[in-house]
């Protein structure tokens, strides 16, 4: 059976572009068709500046939201990704692997790093080795395939080249992992910037749909969002981003397809009522069954300390391997 494994980062508040880009898919697909896992990767929040409460809390909420929407515990395995220790393990072992050359090549990095340093800060060792350790989670599985948004390519082809590159050296031991992408909204744009993903990491801005968003503020933001110059919806990334992310979002959520819905249009102001329309009606169920959720926190508990539990042995004699194969000496 095809193993999926995906992540998503305790950093923000989770975002429509999450949802549309990944756990949808995960949720109505991924899960059952493949053995899959799900993993709240706390320790990549830790790459950037944090507060520990926060991270405590959104990596809680994280679970609960994807838990919200649909992934079930029954047939997939959700976890955190700190409470198995095998990623850790073989991030180091990957390291050694990669090169520094390659880490400092990734887009993500260069962006980060290029927006810490304009703001005066530093920047963390752990951001630039980031890519060993989402390797490390992927290759620790025995991966086929990483459901993700289209933001986390260049990881996956990174994790790829690092499978490939151990196995010819010390033998095979991993599977050599893809990417899969949704075929509309792999990238949903800021509402108030089109040339920008709609990330977590600018919280609350006018132009980021949260998952927990009430419905008005849902209408307010749609409403608000950006447009291009022109009157005429049509279809074109590259000219329109504006238009065309909207497109995008209302088709994600309806199931057209963006090209065929631009022909449906007089207005952007009756284009942007539909949409309000719409992800507040993808939104709802996911919201109501959070709330239902909350109120039981140990339930939530039970199913991150079973999935970690499953995580670990899965995980646990490949990583053995692994460490044998790169020449350390097996304990007693
Ligand atoms: P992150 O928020 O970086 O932890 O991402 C979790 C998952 O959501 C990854 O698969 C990302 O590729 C996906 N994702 C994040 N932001 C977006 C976006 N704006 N559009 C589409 N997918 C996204
Ligand atoms: N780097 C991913 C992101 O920012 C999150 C992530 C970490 C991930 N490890 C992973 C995604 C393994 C897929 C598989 O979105």
């Amino acid at each position: 059976m095809t193993r999926v494994f995906s992540g998503v980062k305790p950093t923000g508040h989770l975002t429509l572009g999450n949802y549309l880009g990944a756990i949808r898919r995960w949720a109505a697909v991924d899960q059952h068709q493949a053995d899959a896992l799900f993993c709240i990767v706390d320790l990549h929040a830790l790459t950037v500046d944090h507060d520990p409460a926060r991270v405590r809390r959104l990596s809680r909420q994280a679970a609960t939201l994807l838990l919200a929407s649909g992934l079930d515990p029954e047939v997939c395995t959700v976890f955190v990704q700190s409470h198995v220790d095998e990623h850790t393990r073989l991030s180091y072992l990957l390291e050694c692997v990669a090169t520094d050359g390659e880490m400092r090549r990734m887009i993500q990095y260069k962006e980060k790093a290029r927006r810490e340093g304009e703001r005066g800060g530093s920047v963390r060792l752990s951001l630039l080795t980031y890519p060993a350790l989402m390797a490390a989670d992927i290759l620790a599985y025995g991966t086929d395939e990483v459901p993700v948004g289209d933001d986390q390519t260049q990881h996956v082809e990174l994790t790829r080249d690092l499978a490939v590159r151990f196995n010819q050296r010390y033998g095979h031991t991993f599977a050599v992992p893809r990417a899969t992408h949704p075929k509309v909204a792999a990238r949903v744009m800021n509402l108030q910037d089109p040339t920008a993903k709609m990330g977590k990491s600018d919280d609350a801005g006018p132009g980021i749909i949260c998952l927990l968003d009430e419905p008005d503020v849902v209408r307010k933001k749609v409403m608000r969002a950006v447009t291009d110059s022109g009157r005429d919806v049509v279809y074109d990334p590259e000219g329109r981003p504006g238009v065309a992310n909207l497109l995008e979002i209302l088709a994600a959520c309806t199931g057209g397809n963006p090209e065929g819905l631009s022909g449906v249009y007089e207005s952007y102001g009756a284009l942007k009522k539909d949409i309000a329309e719409a992800v507040t009606e993808v939104l709802r169920p996911v919201q109501e069954r959070h709330k239902e959720l909350c109120a039981d926190p140990a339930y939530v508990e039970g199913v991150l300390r079973e999935g970690a539990e499953r995580a670990r042995e899965m995980a646990r004699p490949r990583v053995d391997a692994a460490y044998r194969a790169i020449g350390l000496l097996p304990p007693e």
